[in-house]
C-alpha cells in the first residue's frame, strides 16, 4: 500500500512550521504566508543517506578521536589557486567538503568572481561544475571565455531543479560545485515557488548533506535584500561553514570580499578587487588606491590607518563644516556611523569649547570605504578641526585613536601594523594614543616623528605643529 505523504505548513516569511493551515502565521503574524510542504524525508533524504554510504569519504562526523593522539588524518585539506585574495579571505584556500555562501547585491560581480575562481582552481587541476540557474549555458560559456577561462575541468550547466543538479554532481563527481544562485533553485517536492523561504531552506539543507557526505566543496550565491541581509531565513547563515559578502559601490570600480563567518579561518578578512573590462583584478596595494587623489595643501583632510581583518589599509577622511541656514544643523556622514559623528561633535564641543551648533557638518571616507572601527575617531576630529580652524594638515601625517566621552584618547589594537603600513607608503608623522608608546620603542621611529596624545585638548596644538 502506498505510504500516505505527511505534510506541514511553512511560513514564507519566518520559516515557522505549523501542522494545520492558518490564515496568519502564529510566529510572525504575517497573513497568507503559510505554504503546504510535503515532508520529503521519506524520499529525498533517504536517497541522500544511501549515497553517504557509498561516498568517497565515509561519514567523517562519526569518527571519534581522543585529543591526546596524533591527528594527522584530521588535517583540513584546502584547494589553493592563483587568486591569492580569495584564498586569503577563505583562511588559506577552499576547504574540501566545505559549504560556502557568497552574498551580494545583484550586478556587483558575484558570477564574474566565481567564474574566474573556477578557472583559477581548474588551472591547479581541480574539477569544477558551475551550475547557473539565472543564465543559459551559452551566456555562462560566453562570459567564461571573455574572462579567459578555457579549462577542460570546468563544466558549465544551466538548471534550477536541485534533484537534477545533485544527480549530475553525483555522476560527474566534481571537486567543487558552484551554484548561482540559491534563490533560483527548487525542489519539486515542495509546493512553494523558487526563492521562497521554505525552498531556500530545504535546498540549502540538501546541499549541505551532499557536501558533507560526498566531500564536495559547494559554493552557493545568495542575493541580498534591500536591508543588506542575505535573503532567506537566518538559518541559511547558520547552516553554512563560511559566509562571504561581496560588496562595493557601483560608482567605483573596486569590490570588497569580506568574511562574515568562517569555520575554517578568521572573520573580517578583506580581499580587494578592481572590476575591469576583462573581469576582476586583484589589488595588492589597496592603500595606494584609496589615497590616490589626496592632495597636499587642503583643509579638512586627515589620513587614517585602519585595519580590515588582518590587513592594514590607509584611507583619507574628509570633513567639512559650513554655516547652516536651517533651524536644525545637518550631520551627514558617508562611510562613518552618523551617531558616532554626533558623539564626536559633542565631545569637541564640551572639551575643546568648539561649537558646531550653527554649522552643518559633513564627513566622508574618500573612495567609498565603510569604516566601523572606533579608531577612526581621532582622524574624524582632526579633519573637522582642520576645516573649522582652517589648518592645513601635512599630507604625510597618519592618525588613529579612539575617543572616549571624557575626551581621553584610548588605545587601539594593531598599532604596530598600522604604523608599518604607513611607513611603507612614505608617511613621516604619526599622531597616536599615548598608550601606544611601548610599541613605538620597539619600532625604532625617531621621537620627533611621533606625537602622542592622551586627551583631545592636545589636538589643536599638535595640528598647528603639523601645518
Ligand atoms: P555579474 O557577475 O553578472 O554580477 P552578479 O552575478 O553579482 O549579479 O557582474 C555584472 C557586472 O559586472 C555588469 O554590470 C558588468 C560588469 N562586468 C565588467 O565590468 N567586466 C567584466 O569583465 C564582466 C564579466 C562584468
Ligand atoms: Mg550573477
Amino acid at each position: 500500500m502506498a505510504k500516505k505523504r505527511k505534510s506541514s505548513f511553512v511560513c514564507d516569511e519566518c520559516g515557522a512550521r505549523e501542522f494545520i493551515w492558518n490564515g496568519r502565521c502564529k510566529s510572525c503574524d504575517t497573513w497568507g504566508s503559510l505554504v503546504e510542504q510535503f515532508d520529503s524525508e521519506d524520499d529525498l533524504s533517504e536517497k541522500l543517506k544511501g549515497h553517504s554510504i557509498s561516498s568517497r569519504k565515509k561519514n567523517k562526523v562519526t569518527q571519534f578521536v581522543a585529543l591526546d593522539q596524533k591527528i594527522d588524518d584530521l588535517v583540513i585539506e584546502r584547494y589553493k589557486c592563483d587568486m591569492h585574495e580569495v584564498d586569503r579571505v577563505l583562511g588559506g584556500g577552499l576547504v574540501e567538503g566545505s559549504f560556502l555562501l557568497i552574498g551580494g547585491e545583484p550586478g556587483i560581480g558575484k558570477s564574474t568572481l566565481l567564474m574566474q575562481y573556477a578557472g583559477s582552481l581548474a588551472k591547479r587541476g581541480i574539477s569544477v561544475l558551475y551550475i547557473s540557474g539565472e543564465e543559459s549555458v551559452a551566456q555562462t560559456g560566453a562570459r567564461a571565455q571573455r574572462l579567459g577561462v578555457f579549462e577542460k575541468t570546468v563544466e558549465v550547466g544551466s538548471e534550477n531543479n536541485l534533484t537534477t543538479i545533485l544527480e549530475a554532481a553525483r555522476s560527474k563527481k566534481p571537486q567543487v560545485l558552484i551554484i548561482d544562485s540559491i534563490q533560483t533553485l527548487f525542489l519539486p517536492d515542495l509546493n512553494s515557488a523558487p526563492g521562497t523561504i521554505s525552498q531556500i531552506r530545504e535546498c540549502t539543507g540538501h546541499l549541505m548533506t551532499f557536501a558533507k557526505s560526498q566531500g564536495v566543496s559547494i559554493i552557493i550565491v545568495g542575493h541580498v535584500t534591500k536591508d543588506g541581509s542575505i535573503a532567506g531565513p537566518k538559518s541559511l547563515e547558520h547552516m553554512v561553514d563560511t559566509v562571504l559578502s561581496f560588496e562595493g559601490d557601483i560608482n567605483y570600480g573596486y569590490r570588497l570580499l569580506r568574511t562574515l563567518k568562517n569555520r575554517f579561518g578568521a572573520t573580517h578578512e578583506l580581499g580587494i578587487f578592481q572590476m575591469e573590462g576583462t573581469g576582476l583584478k586583484e589589488i595588492f596595494n589597496p592603500s595606494e588606491m584609496f589615497l590616490g587623489n589626496s592632495k597636499n595643501g587642503v583643509t579638512g583632510s586627515a589620513v587614517f590607518a585602519t585595519v580590515e581583518g588582518s590587513r592594514p589599509l590607509l584611507c583619507e577622511i574628509q570633513g567639512l563644516s559650513n554655516q547652516t541656514n536651517m533651524s536644525l544643523p545637518r550631520r551627514t556622514s558617508v562611510g562613518i556611523d552618523v551617531n558616532r559623528l554626533a558623539l564626536l561633535i559633542a565631545v569637541v564641543g564640551r572639551h575643546l569649547k568648539i561649537s558646531f551648533s550653527d554649522s552643518d557638518v559633513f564627513v566622508n571616507v574618500a573612495g567609498g570605504l565603510k569604516i566601523v572601527e572606533t579608531a577612526a575617531d581621532l582622524p574624524v576630529i582632526a579633519s573637522l578641526l582642520s576645516t573649522h580652524l582652517e589648518i592645513v594638515i601635512d599630507s604625510k601625517v597618519i592618525f588613529f585613536g579612539e575617543i572616549g566621552l571624557t575626551g581621553e584618547v584610548r588605545s587601539v589594537s594593531f598599532a604596530e601594523m598600522r604604523i608599518r603600513e604607513a611607513e611603507k607608503l612614505g608617511f613621516k608623522f604619526f599622531v597616536i594614543p599615548l598608550s601606544c608608546k611601548k610599541i613605538i620603542k620597539e619600532l625604532e621611529i625617531c621621537d620627533d616623528q611621533v606625537f602622542f596624545i592622551s586627551h583631545i585638548k592636545e589636538l589643536p596644538e599638535i595640528l598647528s605643529c603639523l601645518k
